[in-house]
């Protein structure tokens, strides 16, 4: 990527993901263009592990700069499942699946964490990860968003993500959390904040990094 250049891809089939990632890009003024493509998923107990794959496959067929994502929900009471199963458990047992195995627990305590992979071309990449704390409500809650929204309800807020805006999730969303970190990066690139701290500091500390 040219630095300072201001159009990004993002590779994604899910509509949901562009809209809440472009909405936030759009503050750092990158423009988000919609890849539909869906990369290959390797099999890994680790979302980095999966996110870097993710990239890989993606590098293949979409030009750079591009940022490929995943995403997990980690439930304390299941031991982090469904983690990296996330989108498999959602197509087969659903959110009623995952609410039947939380039957009786007290302890809803759970988080999203995604991780998302920014390619600029000349195998230059950058990995990022946001997390939100919350928990699983007891029953779904909401029609807006997708996936797991209607029962994630985020730290500080009493609404599952299902019943939220657009806007009100992504005050608190780990997709916001991450998108902000991508455009602060990519807002230091065009100012030279990041070259600079490499030659001062003999390498980006990846402050912003995962
Ligand atoms: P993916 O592999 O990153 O697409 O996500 C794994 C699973 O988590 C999929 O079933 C998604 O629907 C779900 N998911 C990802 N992000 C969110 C979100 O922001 N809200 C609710 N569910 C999500």
């Amino acid at each position: 990527m040219r630095r300072g250049s201001q159009v990004i891809r993002l590779v994604t089939t899910n509509r949901h993901k562009f809209v809440e990632a472009s909405e936030i890009l759009s503050h750092y003024g990158v423009e988000a263009e919609w890849v539909r493509y869906k990369p290959q998923e390797i099999q890994s107990d680790s979302l980095l592990e999966v996110v870097i794959w993710k990239g890989f496959d993606a590098k293949k067929v979409v030009p750079p700069p591009f940022v490929v994502e995943d995403t997990g929900l980690f439930i304390d009471a299941l031991g982090g499942f469904p983690g990296v199963y996330s989108s498999y458990v959602l197509s087969t047992l659903g959110i009623r699946g995952v609410l039947k195995a939380l039957e009786g627990v007290e302890d809803r305590g759970a988080r999203f964490v995604s991780y998302g992979l920014l390619y600029l071309g000349d195998n230059m990449f950058k990995v990022f990860r946001a997390v939100v704390e919350g928990r699983i409500a007891m029953s779904p809650r909401g029609e807006g968003g997708f996936g797991y929204d209607p029962i994630f309800i985020p730290q500080g807020g009493v609404k599952t993500f299902g019943e939220m805006s657009l806007e009100e999730k992504s005050r608190y969303s780990h997709r916001a959390g991450l998108f902000n970190k991508i455009g602060r990066y990519l807002t230091s690139l065009s100012t030279g904040e990041t070259v600079i701290n490499m030659l001062v500091r003999g390498g980006d500390d990846g402050e912003d990094a995962y």
